[in-house]
């Protein structure tokens, strides 16, 4: 109910980033409501959503921040990262510029979060196996070069979704 959502141990800060169309909108509505769209626009600005989770007995609060892979839909930088515990970093495996793109954003997240911030990569739309450009192989083997752990989810099959997300919040926590 309403009030207990708000006893909470923990509020933490999490943000979604990568290309426009790699899916984190969908991730985010799979997570926070059970629900995918196969025609979802294209964000503008910034969109929230919260969940709570409880992990050893503690709730966890995750507010989730998600914007615009397009930049000119962006909203100003500095204020999305700001306070931000943990980042998804999305691709999709079915699309390889998605992928070579990413140094791009981890270098702005880093360059707008605390040190420790906690970060995966998510190599999103796993249900894409035919179409697949990005080999499995290849995106662990930037993600043990760039120290972050590396999952595969599908927002459309709900496929690791909420673990990914949960593996963010319990390694923030
Ligand atoms: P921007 O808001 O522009 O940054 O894009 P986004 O990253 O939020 O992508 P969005 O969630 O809007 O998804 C883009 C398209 O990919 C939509 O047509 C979704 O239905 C589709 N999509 C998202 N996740 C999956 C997935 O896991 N599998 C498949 N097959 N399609 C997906
Ligand atoms: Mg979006």
């Amino acid at each position: 109910g309403i009030i207990d959502e708000e006893q909470y141990d923990y509020l933490f800060k999490i943000v979604l980033i990568g290309e426009s169309g790699v899916g984190k909108s969908n991730m985010l509505s799979r997570f926070t409501k059970n629900e995918f769209n196969l025609e979802s626009k294209a964000t503008i600005g910034v969109e929230f959503a919260t969940k709570c989770i409880t992990s050893n007995n503690k709730t966890i609060k995750a507010q989730i921040w998600d914007t615009a892979g397009q930049e000119r839909f962006r909203a100003i930088t500095s204020s999305y990262y700001k306070g931000a515990m943990g980042a998804l970093l999305v691709f999709d495996i079915s699309k390889k510029q998605t992928f070579e793109n990413l140094d791009r954003w981890l270098n702005e997240v880093r360059a707008f979060t605390k040190p420790e911030v906690c970060i995966i990569l998510v190599g999103n739309k796993s249900d894409l196996a035919y179409m697949r450009e990005v080999p499995t192989d290849e995106a662990l083997k930037y993600a043990v070069q760039q120290k972050i752990p590396y999952f595969e989810t599908s927002a459309l099959a709900a496929t690791n979704v909420e673990k990914v997300f949960e593996e963010l919040l319990v390694g923030i926590a």
